[in-house]
This record gives structure tokens, sequence and C-alpha cells, in this order.
């Protein structure tokens, strides 16, 4: 009888403690999910972190300042052969280097880019897309390597961003990377930071993101997330 209730005690404990805490990889692999040491990301860094945990394969979303196409190519790798991006930019120079970067990248197929401002990108898009975009990015500024006197500008960069914020899916996400450091950047940057407090927070969340101790008003990112 004692036995058989010391027996039935151990299986339990078996049961809890190898079954339900050791081999279960949600919680040992919470606690420590890696040996190798992870440094603090940069703001473009985190947009890419988030996107990688939220795009998947098959997925629509944008590109709403594809310059010289790297957030281009990064998100056409993660939406896979059956997603799309759509992306967009006001100068040739940007189109044309993103087209490159993206036939050496064999991702032409998944993307298709329209020359023209982020402020008239969702009429662009036709209806069975725009109801299914799940990200959109943002990376303000001017080109990298091209004209400074290119700029993102406050008015536009907000209408863009409000249109996209009507549009996008339920637990969609924009990210956006702001410069106040430059020319009219931090016009800008108080643009969208006022613009991303007013929003409802039933219906967004909203964090900003950056290296608070860098000279020179450095880049921060301000992420938005659609709430179901
Ligand atoms: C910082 S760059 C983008 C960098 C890019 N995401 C990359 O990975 O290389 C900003 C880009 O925004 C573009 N831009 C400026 N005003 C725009 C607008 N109204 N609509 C779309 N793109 C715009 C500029 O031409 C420039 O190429």
């Amino acid at each position: 009888m004692m036995f058989g209730r010391l027996h039935s005690c151990y299986f339990l404990w078996y049961y809890v403690v190898f079954e339900c805490i050791i081999e279960d990889p949600k919680l040992t692999n919470s606690i420590h999910p890696t040996d190798q040491y992870v440094r603090l990301p940069g703001p473009i860094e985190l947009c890419h972190l988030m996107l990688q945990a939220r795009i998947r394969r098959g997925d629509f979303v944008v590109d709403a300042t594809v310059g010289n196409g790297h957030d281009t190519a990064f998100l056409a790798e993660l939406v896979g052969p059956d997603g799309l991006v759509f992306g967009f930019d006001i100068q040739a120079e940007a189109i044309d280097q993103t087209s490159q970067r993206l036939l050496e990248a064999g991702f032409e197929n998944r993307v298709r880019l329209v020359q023209c401002g982020h402020e008239n990108a969702v009429e662009t898009i036709d209806d069975f897309h725009a109801d299914r975009i799940s990200a959109v990015v943002f990376n303000l500024g001017y080109l990298p390597g091209g004209d400074k006197k290119i700029v993102t500008t406050p008015r536009t960069t907000v209408q863009a961003l409000q249109r996209f914020a009507s549009i996008i899916s339920a637990e969609g996400l924009i990210t956006v990377v702001v410069y106040p450091g430059h020319e009219g950047g931090m016009e800008e940057t108080k643009a969208v930071v006022e613009w991303a407090s007013s929003l409802d927070s039933d219906k967004f969340l909203v964090t900003s993101y950056g290296f608070v101790n860098r000279p020179h008003h450095p880049p921060f990112s301000i992420l938005l997330e659609r709430r179901k």
C-alpha cells in the first residue's frame, strides 16, 4: 500500500519535472535562449528584428522609402516567393538602385516598384492587396550617397503614415526610423512623434526606441502595431 503510494508519487514528480519542465522547450528555452553575447540593437536593427518576428511567408508588405533597396531586399526575403513587396520612392536613382539589388538577389518577381511619393502610394495598390498589408516600413531622410537636399518632409510623411495606418491589417506593424540630426530632420521627427502620440491607444500600440547617450541627435525608431 505504502509502496504503491510512494510509487505513484515518484511517477507524479517524474512527470512534473521531466515531462513538463525540462522537456518543455517553451520553458527551458525562454530562460536562456542562447549562450552568445547579444548586443543592444540599433534602431534599424530593432525594426528588422520585429519585422522578422512578424512577417510570414506569403505576406503583402510595403517599403515606403526604398532608397538603395536594403530594406526592400530584406522584406522580399521575408515574404518569400508567394508574397509581395510594394516599394515607393520619388527618385529614379533610388528605383534603379533597388531594381539592380533585387535582380542580383533574384527577388525581382516579389517586388513592385513605383516611382511616386508615399503620400500617394495607397492609390497605386489594388484593393485585394491593400486589404491585406501586414507591415509598412519608413526609413526617412535622404538617399545615402545621393542628393542630401532631397529628403522626406513632415507634411507628406505624416500624410503617408496616416493613410497606411488606416489600411494596415489587425496586428500589422508600421516601423519608422526618424533622423532628427540632419537639416529639417528635427521638424519631421516632431511631426511624426506628435502624430503617433495622438493615436487612440485602443487601436494602436506605439513605442519608440533609440540610444539616448549619443551626440548629435541620433536616429531612433517608432514602432506602431495595429491592435485587433
Ligand atoms: C534614408 S533613404 C531610405 C533608405 C532605404 N530604406 C534603404 O534601405 O536603403 C530615404 C529615401 O526616401 C525617399 N523619399 C523622399 N521623399 C519621399 C516621398 N515623399 N515618398 C517616397 N520616398 C521618398 C528619398 O528619395 C530616399 O531615397
